[in-house]
């Protein structure tokens, strides 16, 4: 019977279709809140979908064509759907719509709403247009009110951990990327709205929350309110037990947040904050604003604050420019500070951005000498951080079941997954565990049964 059974016959159904980062993850979901009170309930299929919502990515290469692709197969789809007497509203949504707009339409005219990341609070309205008009809809504007204004406020459960959204866009204009051009200006959301929404989902089970931003260590909520401040005031929430945020600029790393790192027990002593280069005229040519040593510099601050902080970072090989010697200052930089854990990628140009048009494109089989060789010392160096734990005892986050019957998954304070055979019951709990074994990457652990039995 299923689910015909169950939902009425005005219900609604939605399959929202996520790629890209974390933000866009927090972003498909409220796009579904948001379209929850016209009656869209989430579907796991397509083909039972009144509404598919494709929310794209525009940092990949070739970003564009693996948009059209997905489209050309959704339009199958709602062909076959239409065959049936069905109707389908295609939307597409995140930084590709942004980017794209109009271009989206021309090339796969079945598409019924094109929508930027800053109009999602629209979408009802868009939805009754598309069914109105009977056309396509096209919203990509920067408009002029606030897109965290608009949300609603019953942002649905998520897990024992979760996402907050508490900034989004860049004003800082690096030279490849296209993240000031798709999200707009940066843009805070203010305090008040972001503690309710915490308090809301610590409320529905979640322990640990992770605020996203692009910039989000950029956050300002006016007069004393820094992102540190705004940290110390989420610690409070009762019931909450880990702090993460994500993704930082290192020039936004200030005194006070530095200090919550020593201060604050729940922010978690793992930082990913991406560097992108170890050479300096690299780094005035990506337009960072900061040399390799400030990074170093930061680095040495931070570990002062909390010795046992782990770090990720953000590379690309291959910029506009990079020399060899460049790139072996980049291997420098990444021996001298020991990651645990990183994201390399080969520069691609994304039309449009200052990179993009500059001399000294390096060629592809040198970018992908470079990445495979700085993928291997990171590489060591995760395997490295992972080793030092065997043997600890840590409190591991239990997030949800494992794999494997009677194992349950979670994660340490440093990020790294964990699987254990311990029972459901300990799911949303922070536990002692014993790391039996590091892999490459994951962890074995073993309860500490005597705390269990006592
Ligand atoms: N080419 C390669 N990597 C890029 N990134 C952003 N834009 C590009 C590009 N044009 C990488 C940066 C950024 C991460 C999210 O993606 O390292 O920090
Ligand atoms: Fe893009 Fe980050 Fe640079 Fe902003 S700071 S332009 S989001 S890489």
């Amino acid at each position: 019977m299923g689910w015909d059974g169950i939902v009425s016959s005005t219900s609604k159904r939605l399959h929202v279709i996520t790629w890209g980062c974390q933000m866009n993850v927090y972003d498909s979901g409220r796009m579904a809140d948001v379209l929850a009170p016209l009656g869209y309930a989430p579907t796991a299929s397509p083909e039972d979908a009144d509404m598919v919502i494709l929310n794209t990515c525009h940092i990949r290469e070739r970003a564009e064509e693996k948009v059209f692709s997905e489209l050309g197969r959704l339009r199958v789809i709602k062909q076959a759907r239409e065959a049936a007497g069905l109707r389908t509203v295609l939307a597409v949504a995140g930084c590709v719509a942004q980017a794209e707009g109009q271009e989206i339409l021309t090339r796969a005219p079945y598409v019924d709403i094109v929508l930027g990341p800053q109009t999602y609070h629209r979408l009802p309205e868009m939805v009754a247009r598309a069914a109105r008009a009977g056309g396509s809809v096209i919203e990509t504007d920067f408009p002029a009110e606030d897109k965290f204004d608009h949300l609603p406020e019953t942002a649905a459960a998520q897990g024992v951990t979760a996402f907050l959204t508490v900034q989004e866009g860049c004003d800082k204009f690096c030279s490849f990327c296209v993240v000031p051009y798709t999200r707009g200006a940066e843009n805070s959301r203010a305090a008040a709205p972001v503690l309710a929404e915490a308090r809301r989902l610590v409320a529905a089970g979640a322990r640990e929350l992770t605020l996203l931003g692009q910039n989000v260590n950029a956050w300002h909520g006016g007069g004393d309110w820094d992102f540190a401040a705004l940290i110390r005031a989420l610690a409070d929430v009762p019931g909450l037990k880990r702090l993460r945020y994500t993704t930082s600029h290192p020039r936004d790393m200030g005194d006070t947040l530095i200090a919550a790192h020593r201060d604050v027990p729940a922010l978690m002593p793992f930082l990913h904050l991406p560097v992108q280069s170890g050479a300096d005229r690299v780094l005035a040519a990506m337009n960072r604003k900061h040399t390799a040593d400030d990074y170093l510099r930061l680095v040495e601050r931070l570990r002062a604050a909390r010795p046992d902080i782990a770090l990720s970072s953000d590379f690309i090989v291959g910029h506009p420019g990079e020399t060899d010697a460049d790139f072996e200052a980049t291997l420098a930089l990444v021996r001298r500070v020991g990651f645990a854990q990183a994201f390399s990628f080969k520069y691609s140009p994304r039309p449009g951005t200052p990179a993009a048009g500059a001399p000294g494109q390096v060629p592809e089989a040198v970018k992908d000498a470079r990445l495979q060789e700085l993928l291997a010392l990171l590489r060591a160096q995760q395997e490295a951080f992972n080793l030092r734990t065997e043997g600890l005892t840590l409190p591991v986050l239990f997030t949800g079941p494992g794999r494997k019957p009677g194992q349950l998954s979670g994660r340490t304070p440093y990020l790294q997954p964990v699987h254990i055979d311990a029972p459901l019951a300990l799911i949303g709990t922070e536990t002692d565990v014993r790391i039996a074994r590091a892999h490459p990457n994951s962890l074995q652990g073993t309860l500490i049964r005597e705390k269990m039995l006592a």
